[in-house]
């Protein structure tokens, strides 16, 4: 198991200053290009929802709807899409945050989590952890009840699993950086 993840993470490649100069970049799609190791990402990351009745999983734009959705294929839960500003055509919740690189702000519909449903959030990158944090805003004030919080890579040297783990959510990473 341990040689397959390392296996996974020879696949994440360094892109040095991108999207700005001193900012290196883990580029994650040679490892979307190889059918096996797409697979095996959703695979070990569902397994572990065998059995436990998800509702709902979360994902956050962009990259994180590629993980998101084949998640909620894999376990047979729903899918909430928090997207971009502007995006959503219904009504919606918003929360702003302070990116590594800028400051954004992100949105889901106010009908796409239920009072107690059981959601996964999931993205591929935890960084500071601010995009997270403020997806986490929106479950919690939907009322949506956080099993687990996941991600495809942590760059643990940022801190970002602390400020979620503060708040009394698991997280997971497949790998680390
Ligand atoms: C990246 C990445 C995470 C986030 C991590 O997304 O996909 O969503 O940053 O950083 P943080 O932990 O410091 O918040 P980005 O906003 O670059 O957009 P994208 O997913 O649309 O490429
Ligand atoms: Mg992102």
């Amino acid at each position: 198991l341990h040689k397959e993840i390392e296996e996974l993470k020879s696949l994440i490649r360094d892109v040095p200053d991108f999207p700005k100069p001193g900012i290196v970049f883990k580029d994650i799609t040679p490892l979307l290009h190889k059918p096996w190791a797409f697979q095996k990402v959703i695979d070990y990351i569902g397994n572990r929802y065998v059995g436990l009745g998800i509702d709902i999983v979360a994902g956050i734009e962009s990259r994180g709807f590629l993980l998101a959705a084949a998640l909620a294929y894999k376990i047979g839960a729903g899918l909430a899409i928090i997207r971009k500003p502007g995006k959503l055509p219904y009504k919606t919740i918003s929360a702003t945050y302070t990116l590594e690189y800028g400051e954004d702000k992100i949105e889901v519909h106010e009908d796409a989590i239920q009072e107690g449903m059981k959601v996964v959030l999931i993205d591929d990158v935890l960084a500071t952890g601010g995009t997270m944090n403020a997806a986490i805003d929106l479950v919690e004030r939907l009322g949506g009840n956080i099993i687990s919080v996941d991600f495809l890579l942590e760059l643990t040297f940022l801190g970002g699993r602390e400020r979620i783990q503060k708040r009394g959510y698991p997280v997971f990473s497949l790998i680390k950086f």
